[in-house]
Order: C-alpha cells, then sequence, then structure tokens
C-alpha cells in the first residue's frame, strides 16, 4: 500500500507509526503530512528519515490508504479530497462518525459491516464510501465490553464513568499535566491552557463542551457512537467523563443491566475466551486492570498494550440482571492508533 499518514507528529500519528512498524504493515510509500508547523522536520521510520509535508491539494493522488490522526476540521476538509484521489480513509477524528453512510469502525465487534462494504467492489463506492470511522476512545473499549454481553444476554441499560487521561486531549495535554504537576511541587503559580482547570492533583467532571442537556460533547460521543456500533439506535445508555491527572490510558466503570438472567461464571467464561479483551480480574491477590501499576509491579498495565483489560467483576444485586465491572485501555492504541490500522489490516486482506 502507498499510505499517508495526517497528523504524524501528534500523540495517536506517533502511535500509529510506531505501531505500523511493528506490525510491519505492507507499505510500499510512505508520506507524513501535519501543521505548517512541523513542515520540514524529519521523522524516522523503519531506519529512514521522512520528511514532513503540510496538505496540498492533490497531495493524496499517488495514495492508497490515507490515515486521518489531526482535527476534525482537517479531516472536514481533506479526507472527501483524498476519498475522491482514490485512497481509502481510516479518519479517527469525530468528523464522519455519526454519518448514516460512513462505517464506524471497531473490528473485533463490527469488522463484518467493512467486510460488506470491501465486497462490493472499490469500482462500486462513490469516494465518500471509501471513508471508514473510528470512534473516540472512550468508546473503542466500552464496546468490546459490551458486544459479548449484547450477544448472550441483551442489554438493557448501561452507565458508565470514565477515568480519561491526558493523552486523551493530544500530545499538548500531557505537557500540561506534567509542566503544572512540576509548578504544583515546586510551588509556582500554575497556568490552565487546554483544561477547564489545573488538572494538576485534580479530576475534572467537564471534557468537551456542555449542551443544553447538561451533558457534554464527549458523553454525547461515547453514547451515540455507543449505539451505532453496537447496532442498537434505541440502547439505554448513560455515560460521565471526568479528566484525570494521569498521562496515558483510560479506566471506566461500568453498570450493565441485561435483558436475561446470566451467573458470573457464565459471564467469566465469556470474558476469558475474547480476542482484544483480557481478564485481568483476582482481586484477593491485589490483581485488576490499571493502566500504569508501576515498573516493579508483577501486574501488567494497560499502557503500551493493545487490549482491553477487564476486572472487579461482579454482579450488581441492585437489580435482576445487573453486572459492575472495571475496564482500562491505552487510548492511543486500542483506543486511536491500533483500531485505525486492524481496519487497515483487513483492507490490505481483503483488495491488497
Ligand atoms: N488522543 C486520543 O486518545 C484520541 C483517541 C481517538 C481519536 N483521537 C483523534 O485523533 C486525532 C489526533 O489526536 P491527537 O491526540 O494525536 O492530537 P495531537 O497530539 O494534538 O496531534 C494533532 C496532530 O494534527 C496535526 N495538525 C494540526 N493541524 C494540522 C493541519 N492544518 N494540517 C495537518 N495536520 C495538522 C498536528 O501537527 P503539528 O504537530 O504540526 O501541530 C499533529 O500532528 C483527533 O482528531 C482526535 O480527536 C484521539
Amino acid at each position: 500500500m502507498r499510505v499517508s499518514v495526517v497528523g504524524a507528529t501528534g500523540a495517536v500519528g506517533q502511535r500509529l507509526l510506531e505501531i505500523l512498524e511493528a506490525r510491519a504493515f505492507p507499505i510500499r510509500s510512505l508520506r507524513l503530512f501535519a501543521s505548517d508547523r512541523s513542515d520540514g522536520k524529519f521523522i524516522s521510520f523503519s531506519g529512514r528519515s521522512i520528511r514532513c509535508e503540510v496538505l496540498t491539494p492533490g497531495c493524496f493522488f499517488e495514495s492508497d490508504l490515507v490515515f486521518f490522526d489531526a482535527s476534525d476540521a482537517v479531516s472536514e476538509k481533506w479526507a472527501p479530497q483524498a476519498a475522491a484521489a482514490g485512497a481509502w480513509v481510516v479518519d479517527n477524528s469525530a468528523a464522519f462518525r455519526l454519518d448514516v453512510d460512513i462505517p464506524l469502525i471497531v473490528p473485533e465487534v463490527n469488522g463484518g459491516i467493512l467486510i460488506e462494504r470491501i465486497k462490493r467492489g472499490v469500482s462500486a463506492l462513490s469516494p465518500r464510501e471509501r471513508i471508514i470511522a473510528g470512534p473516540n476512545c472512550s468508546t473503542v473499549q466500552l464496546v468490546v465490553a459490551l458486544a459479548p454481553l449484547r450477544d448472550h444476554w441483551g442489554l438493557r441499560r448501561v452507565v458508565v464513568s470514565t477515568y480519561q487521561s491526558t493523552s486523551g486531549a493530544g500530545s499538548a495535554a500531557m505537557s500540561e499535566l506534567q509542566s503544572q504537576t512540576a509548578a504544583v511541587l515546586e510551588g509556582r503559580e500554575i497556568a490552565s491552557q487546554l483544561f477547564p482547570h489545573s488538572i494538576a492533583f485534580n479530576c475534572i467532571p467537564q471534557i468537551g463542551s456542555f449542551k443544553d442537556d447538561g451533558t457534554t460533547s464527549e458523553e454525547q460521543k461515547i453514547m451515540q457512537e455507543s449505539r451505532k456500533i453496537l447496532g442498537i439506535p434505541d440502547l439505554r445508555i448513560s455515560a460521565t467523563a471526568v479528566r484525570v491527572p494521569t498521562l496515558v490510558s483510560h479506566g471506566e466503570s461500568v453498570n450493565v443491566e441485561c435483558e436475561k438472567v446470566f451467573s458470573i461464571e457464565a459471564v467469566r467464561k465469556v470474558y476469558q475466551n475474547l480476542m482484544g479483551l483480557v481478564l485481568q480480574d483476582q482481586p484477593e491477590d491485589k490483581i485488576y486492570p490499571m493502566g500504569f501499576p508501576g515498573a516493579k509491579s508483577t501486574v501488567e498495565g494497560a499502557s503500551g498494550r493493545d487490549a482491553v483489560y477487564l476486572g472487579r467483576l461482579r454482579l450488581d444485586t441492585s437489580v435482576e440482571s445487573g453486572l459492575n465491572f472495571w475496564i482500562v485501555a491505552d487510548n492511543l492504541r486500542k483506543g486511536a492508533a491500533l483500531n485505525a490500522i486492524q481496519i487497515g489490516e483487513m483492507l490490505v486482506q481483503a483488495i491488497g
């Protein structure tokens, strides 16, 4: 594939390049794009140094596959141009996620939709139909955990509270956490630029902007995208999104009410045999999912790894068929870059 990456210098873009290299994605040529701030900067990939470019009309004419990891505005403007030039587009922004004619894909959950589309043949597809969206990072890990419950026992209601790391807001947001933390420890004044309040030593119950109904744009994304990916347009789901002072990996406390009665052993068995999910649930040994348990910990952390980790699995006896669990995943990998590459691998397999 002739591959292009837009947003190659960002938190997701950098992770995408690492994973493309590590998984030996079949790349014939690679072009890297970012803003004019990065024009001419060299980025190493597979032992080569590749010069970062700015987007210009016609720049996608020699691309088969373009990963977009910049902003909604960049995707809105440039993704249709890439598709019109004949490329497949895998877009990680929110620009197209809820469009009815654009598939929103988490391969383990609804990859079949993409296979159906590819089977129609590239020539039968309009440029717009070659755009594939990747979900919000919090949505990805949630639907990986919910899909098997939907399949076995049906979903009646879902309540999710997120604990989202600063990298979910990009690489500059990680720097803000680090510089604010140092400032607080050194007794200096702190300034908040990207977050509405200080993120050092604080949790902020606001991600995105507030809507008229009191929810935030992030909470809306989690609810609407989950409904679309799970194929349940009227799923009763309620989300609260909170930013926490960590660098990488999002945690989510999930409460589910199922349609049918189940045993906790049956749920455990399903999760033990699920692709892309690791059941990490031995509370008696203090083993449960975490992002970064510390260099000396024997517990495997989710940060830098591919899977969604699930633990603290227990019945919620306040309702008839209730379940509580805790999930953690690396938001930059499964929540964004890895998911996009898995979509790219499906394309390679189907049309390569
Ligand atoms: N972070 C996550 O966990 C996550 C998860 C799922 C989806 N996403 C989505 O992935 C995208 C990237 O997020 P991120 O966290 O990686 O953000 P980021 O760290 O802020 O990186 C943004 C990237 O976009 C580039 N860019 C900015 N303006 C541009 C322009 N006009 N033309 C071309 N490139 C431009 C930046 O280049 P410069 O370095 O030159 O400024 C940088 O490479 C966003 O749409 C985000 O919503 C992120």
